[in-house]
């Protein structure tokens, strides 16, 4: 087996490489032999009995016979429990301390000998057994946690648990961070551990780079997220409800979350869909803000080799008047593809490029990678090693992995120390003109034939000071490493909002910037994988993502290309990207056709940039996603609940991307109101499916009816674009201005639409009442 492996090895990763990451293969294997403790005998426990009732702010503690649970609910309904004394601290996934519970919920006797604990916005009952109830105002279930059960090891040591939860019948699943097939999650088993999968993944590869035990679940009874609170690897098997299943009675839908060690605690949060993301961000931190630069085109590229290359991919966008906002240099431009360092043969003057493509609107972002060359000489090596800035093993040697420079040491970003370290060598970054950063291989990566392509599990972390293992560090590698960059960045250059994004992270990585796909197959299937993440993710408190257009590997058809371009240009991170030996991406590069499609891709982008940014600034203030399932203004349509090829931009527009090859038209399921075709000004009444053209030049995009969207007008000035609403009827818009790339706030301004003698009249709400707009009102609907 060893010899395959071998083969396959050096095969993949060439001969050298082959026999390195053999040996740090087997190293991790031996390390974990003697760093991790064996599992022996296990005692299985449940709570118990109940025994006593200690009330207290926000709920208070139930003592069972065998483990005791602490109930919380917050001022703003959020409900928190935990097992066996675990409480909200600490966590890498809250923003700050726990919300303040509500002074007038207690636990108070319920029925058949339980308790509860209500509030205004949700009740939470504990059996005697202690069962745990999530119930809305009106008594209707929302969710019910049997007891849970754990495993401890008899000589002591992490106890692994297992929590199931029902979910109505009519319920569906959403999150879980971001999943290739989705955004509703079918049955079967998702596992929570954060992975680069080996090659390219499409439509089914499980997990991915971004894991979250968030759960999403959507049902008649109301919506809910669920998030247990645990950072370690586990899985979630999702078994979807039934109604009317067997005599007549409903089959509960399950989620069954089983964790290999860790505490055993979750938040829950009720209400809409837009609440509940309101209180997910109210928690885990309100989503960055993106500069508005980072909301244009982007280009990317492994392998563009050299400044002259660089210059000739810009020139050649500028020259055919192809907006492009940003681009961005791959490891190739590093020397020896070592982090902090350029390869000046090839750059011989990064300040300069940068500074000149600046001042051609088009900003330079550069990856960062955290494996560091572990040779003595590399600055960033000695400098880290300086402080013990890297990961050891139970030993206390340093750890070491094969990655793209070849034998590195990893930062423990789960170290303060470590945080201020790496994020002050971001000055470099700033010094060669680079204006943002891109995280990749921060699952993190080290290269290996067998076995998996990360840290040993008994690779020691600092945690914060509480100290722990790789088993418990890994899922929160990528997001301690985001906010060592972004606060770095913070601290650089405090005038200007940093732009990050991350390709792995966990709950709360939203504060610290955005996600990409990560290396999405280049194929149909790897399409609608990239949109699945993008839905997901947003539904996990991660609003800035999207794919790399085209995907990663290999040469997609000009048709491909092109439908994957007309995706992306509708998604909040629009950027093209490729693999070293993949085919260009250049929209030029696929005939005329294409070329003239795309540039109208472009265009539009480019005209709903005021739309992007409103959607960036509410997706800070309130949580809300950029791109939402189509249920999200109307959960109770349960046919909306398995749509997976369309979403919503914001509230006002309906995109449905073309996902699949030789398509012209295209069936489409609107929620309900009436929706206009933005392309030929057509209305279609909502709720209900209607097929729509779909030519190369165009994926079908609708307006909500009443919609006031905020978009570039003549001489790029801001102009409101509005849809007539239906008679009888009114509508409206949100407009947030763009107020630069600092931190000065900014006023969301409210405008109604409604009709008026059959005419469409536009005015802005403000807290005095009702005035006229100052804004150009550009009415597109033809049917009144
Ligand atoms: C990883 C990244 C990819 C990048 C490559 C080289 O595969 O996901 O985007 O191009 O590494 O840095």
């Amino acid at each position: 087996m060893i010899g395959r492996e071998l083969v396959r090895s050096v095969r993949v990763f060439g001969s050298v490489r082959g026999w390195r990451v053999v040996r740090a293969a087997w190293r991790q294997r031996r390390t974990d032999a003697w760093g991790l403790p064996r599992r022996g005998p296990e005692r299985a426990r449940v709570p118990g009995p109940v025994e006593e009732v200690v009330p207290g702010p926000g709920g208070g503690t139930v003592r069972f016979a065998r483990s005791e649970l602490r109930i919380s609910v917050s001022a703003g309904g959020t409900v928190f429990w935990g097992w066996d004394g675990a409480g909200p601290l600490p966590s890498y996934a809250l923003a700050g301390e726990a919300p303040e519970p509500d002074p007038r919920a207690v636990l108070e006797p319920d029925t058949d000998g339980g308790w509860r604990v209500v509030s205004e916005r949700v009740t939470v009952a504990v059996s005697r057994h202690g069962a745990v109830e999530i119930r809305t105002p009106g008594g209707v279930v929302l969710r019910r946690d049997p007891p849970p059960r754990w495993w401890e090891p008899v000589g002591g040591g992490p106890a692994r648990w297992v929590q199931r939860s029902e979910v109505p019948a009519d319920g569906r699943f959403f999150g879980l961070g971001g999943r290739t097939a989705g955004p509703r999650l079918r049955d079967g088993t998702y596992r929570l551990w954060n992975t680069a999968p080996p090659r390219g993944f499409s439509p089914g590869d499980d997990p991915v780079h971004i894991t979250m035990p968030v759960q999403f679940v959507v049902s008649d009874a109301g919506t809910h997220l669920a998030f247990h609170d645990n950072s370690w690897d586990g899985h979630v098997r999702l078994t979807e409800g039934e109604e009317g299943a067997g005599s007549g009675h409903d089959r509960p839908g399950i989620a069954e979350v089983r964790m290999s060690g860790g505490p055993l605690r979750c938040w829950v949060v009720v209400g809409t869909p837009a609440r509940v993301l309101h209180g997910w961000a109210a928690l885990t931190g309100a989503p960055a803000l993106p500069p508005s630069w980072a909301l244009g085109a982007q280009h990317a590229r492994w392998g563009f080799g050299s400044e002259r290359e660089v210059r000739r991919v810009v020139d050649g966008y500028l020259k055919r008047e192809l907006p492009l906002s940003v681009l961005h240099l791959d490891i190739d431009h590093y020397d020896a593809h070592q982090v902090f360092s350029v390869d000046r043969e090839r750059f011989p003057d990064l300040p300069g490029l940068a500074a000149d493509l600046k001042e051609r609107g088009v900003r330079l972002v550069s990856i960062v990678d955290p494996a560091v060359k572990a040779e003595p000489g590399n600055a960033v090596y000695d400098g880290g090693g300086g402080i013990g800035a890297f990961v050891r093993d139970a030993r206390g040697d340093e750890v070491r992995g094969e990655v793209w420079p070849g034998t590195c040491a990893f930062p423990d970003f789960t170290d303060s120390v470590v945080r201020e370290w790496w994020g002050g060598l971001y000055e470099e970054r700033l010094a060669q003109g680079f204006s943002g950063v891109w995280h990749a291989m921060n699952e993190p990566v080290s290269f290996a034939p067998f076995g998996e392509q990360t840290l040993p599990r008994s690779a020691r972390h600092a945690l914060d000071g509480r100290g722990g293992d790789h088993r418990e560090a890994h899922n929160v590698y990528g997001l301690t490493m985001a906010r060592a960059g972004y606060d770095g960045l913070r601290r650089l250059r405090p005038e200007e909002r940093p732009f990050l994004f991350s390709r792995s992270g966990w709950a709360g990585m939203q504060r610290y910037g955005g996600t990409w796909s990560g290396d999405v197959s280049t194929g149909w299937p790897g399409l609608r994988a990239s949109l699945s993440l993008v839905l997901g993710l947003g539904l996990c408190g991660v609003p800035y993502s999207g794919p790399d257009v085209g995907g990663f590997d290999g040469d997609p058809s000009p048709e491909l290309f092109l439908r994957w371009f007309q995706l992306g240009a509708w998604l909040p991170l629009f950027r093209t990207h490729g693999a070293i030996d993949a085919g260009r991406r250049e929209p030029w590069e696929f005939g005329p056709d294409v070329l003239e499609h795309a540039r109208a891709a472009l265009a539009e982008r480019e005209r709903l940039r005021p739309y992007f940014v409103t959607l960036s600034r509410l997706a800070r203030l309130t949580g809300a996603p950029y791109v939402r399932p189509v249920w999200w203004s109307a959960p109770e349509d349960r046919a909306l609940r398995d749509c997976e090829d369309a979403f919503l931009l914001g509230d006002s527009l309906l995109v449905a991307p073309v996902l699949s090859r030789g398509t012209d038209r295209r069936a489409v399921r609107l929620p309900r109101g009436r929706w206009y075709d933005t392309a030929t000004g057509r209305a279609y009444e909502g709720p209900g499916q209607v097929l729509l053209e779909a030519p190369p030049s165009r994926i079908p995009v609708l307006a909500r009816a009443g919609a006031v969207i905020p978009v570039r007008g003549w001489g790029d000035g801001l102009e409101l674009e509005v849809w007539a609403p239906a008679a009888g009827r009114t509508g409206g818009g949100l407009v947030v201005r763009d107020t630069g790339d600092g931190w000065e706030p900014a006023e969301i301004e409210r405008y109604a639409s409604r009709l008026e003698d059959g005419r469409v009249v536009v005015e802005r709400l403000t807290d005095d009442g009702v005035r006229e707009t100052d804004l150009p009102v550009r009415v597109r609907s033809g049917e009144v």
